[in-house]
């Protein structure tokens, strides 16, 4: 499965150094595409503004987050489908700084992902364990009931991708050990497996601290089919280089 390399943008980018890093990005991609996905999330503000800069490059679109009605009185949200007609093929969806800041529950996250799949939108649905639930030996378990409590049935077709970023790793510098990450993953992809027979076409992305020196020893690790990349993604020759790392 090629390796889907995606930047979380999160609260950062005004109109001109947004739209400056998509063009660098769409330049270099036109120039000589890596061999891997790439995709950039950027805030929503600038998504329709980007949209057109990515087009005929093969860099999708994502946004960070989606409410789960499809239309209404929600003051401050985004829909799923306002995602898509913005030009968005991803949505980013239960990250921690989400589930932190706005409160937001497993059950949120499914409702989530219902509205995104009825969209058409594909799903990265984050999970990871803080630091706390680690040094306590439990992070399995958490990671095990996050996935059951965020992901809807998995019997269909739809396009899903799992994204495990620790907590303790985001925005740190640090990461798991490799054997960590390799642990994690391969839990991840059999908790899968008991609820779809594609379990192996689901990617598991990992996040958290990657960047243009680690990547290279992070994105070889066994079921590590990618990246979620939040600051490294903010810095075009930083982004690539984590992209050319997952075509090697
Ligand atoms: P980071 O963020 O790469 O800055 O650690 C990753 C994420 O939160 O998706």
């Amino acid at each position: 499965m090629r390796k889907l390399i995606a930047g979380n943008w999160k609260m950062n980018g005004l109109r001109a150094d947004g739209t400056a890093l998509a063009r660098a990005l769409a330049a270099r991609h036109l120039d000589a595409g890596p061999d891997c996905e790439l995709l950039i999330c950027p805030p929503a503000t600038l998504l329709a503004e980007i949209a057109p800069l990515l087009a005929g490059t093969g860099i999708a679109l994502g946004g960070q987050d989606c409410h789960p009605d499809a239309v209404g009185a929600h003051t401050g949200d985004i829909s799923a489908a306002m995602l898509k007609d913005a030009g968005c093929a991803y949505v980013i969806l239960g990250h921690s700084e989400r589930r932190r800041e706005h409160h937001e529950t497993d059950a949120l996250v499914r409702r989530k992902v219902g509205a995104a799949r009825a969209t058409e939108l594909i799903p990265i649905v984050c999970v990871g364990e803080t630091a706390a639930e680690r040094d306590a030996g439990r992070t399995l378990a958490v990671i095990g009931a996050q996935l059951s409590g965020s992901l809807p049935a998995l019997a269909g077709a739809d396009p899903l991708v799992i994204a495990y970023e620790p907590v303790w790793a985001i925005g740190t510098g640090r990461t798991p050990k490799q054997h960590e990450i390799a642990d994690v993953h391969a839990f991840i992809r059999s908790e899968l497996a008991k609820g779809t027979p594609r379990a192996a076409t689901v990617r598991i992305l990992y996040g958290g601290s990657v960047n243009a020196k680690n990547a290279q020893d992070i994105l070889p690790i066994a079921n590590v089919d990618g990246a979620l990349v939040g600051g490294a993604s903010l810095d075009a020759q930083a982004f690539w280089t984590i992209a050319l790392a997952a075509g090697d």
